[in-house]
């Protein structure tokens, strides 16, 4: 299966804005179905209970979650709630999650242990920033960030995450690694799983590039570097592009089944 996950950031300014995005995403994929691509959108939370009604093949997912269940944790939302109102994945640890809340390794361990206990798809972002890249720190950095997710999860908990390797320079900028810096990352992310579970694991869990992704990209950044798919910022706010990167990469497993 690959993937496209839409990561909608706080735009959509209101509910009618929201409705009109479903709207034309619906008309986009009219009843076309999907046997190797699926897509997670996610919205704002405000406008999650719309986005839970989308079409064969579309799942809704939060951009954020709290660790605890419920209580006196004012503007949280906890993952029961999530998962309660149809929600099927969250993203965690998304570098401006990192960046502008302060969000460290270890409160991203607790979130995604806290959504893979209320059964939702925890997509956890990982990523070396200019200044880590710059020094060639990236391997080190990228392998502080992995471990300490999967420090405490066991392997039917591991198999669930999904790891979005976004590098914190490539997001918003139009600058993107080659395809051979992200198979880099994705050999390096493989050897750190197959030593913590085994080969076959590894190979299970899912890798997604993120940061400045197009559909003219999408080669580059999925078959060719050997991800698994893509999490996809700005252009995710044009429902056509979504359907567009669907559509790319249907084709492509059809044509690989193929030959
Ligand atoms: P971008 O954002 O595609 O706009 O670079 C990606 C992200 O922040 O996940």
């Amino acid at each position: 299966m690959m993937y496209v996950v839409g990561n909608l950031k706080m735009n959509m300014l209101s509910r009618e804005e929201a409705l009109q995005y479903i709207a034309v995403l619906k008309r986009e994929i009219k009843d076309r179905r999907y046997t190797a691509v699926k897509s997670i959108l996610c919205p704002p939370f405000l406008y999650l209970s719309d986005f839970v009604h989308l079409p064969a093949s579309v799942e809704s997912g939060a951009q954020n979650v709290f660790w605890e269940k419920s209580g006196a944790y004012t503007g949280e939302i906890s993952p029961t709630m999530l998962k309660n109102a149809g929600v099927t994945s969250v993203i965690i640890g998304h570098s401006e999650r990192r960046g502008i809340h302060g969000e460290t390794n270890e409160v991203v361990k607790k979130k995604t242990l806290a959504a893979l206990k209320h059964l939702l798809v925890p997509i956890v972002c990982i990523g070396e920033t200019a200044e880590e890249r710059r020094t060639e720190e990236t391997a080190r950095v990228l392998e502080q960030q992995v471990r300490s997710i999967f420090a405490d999860l066991s392997r039917m908990q591991a198999e669930k995450v999904i790891i979005a390797y976004e590098p914190r320079w490539a997001i918003g900028t139009d600058t993107l690694p080659t395809s051979g810096e992200i198979l880099q990352v994705r050999v390096l992310l493989r050897k750190i799983l197959t030593e913590q579970y085994d080969a076959q694991l590894a190979e299970r869990i899912i890798i997604l590039y993120g940061g400045s992704v197009k559909s003219s990209f999408l080669p580059a950044v999925t078959w060719e570097a050997g991800m698994d798919g893509v999490l996809v910022g700005r252009e995710s706010l044009f429902p056509y592009e979504i359907v567009k990167m669907m559509n790319i990469l249907e084709e492509h497993a059809t044509v690989e089944s193929k030959d």
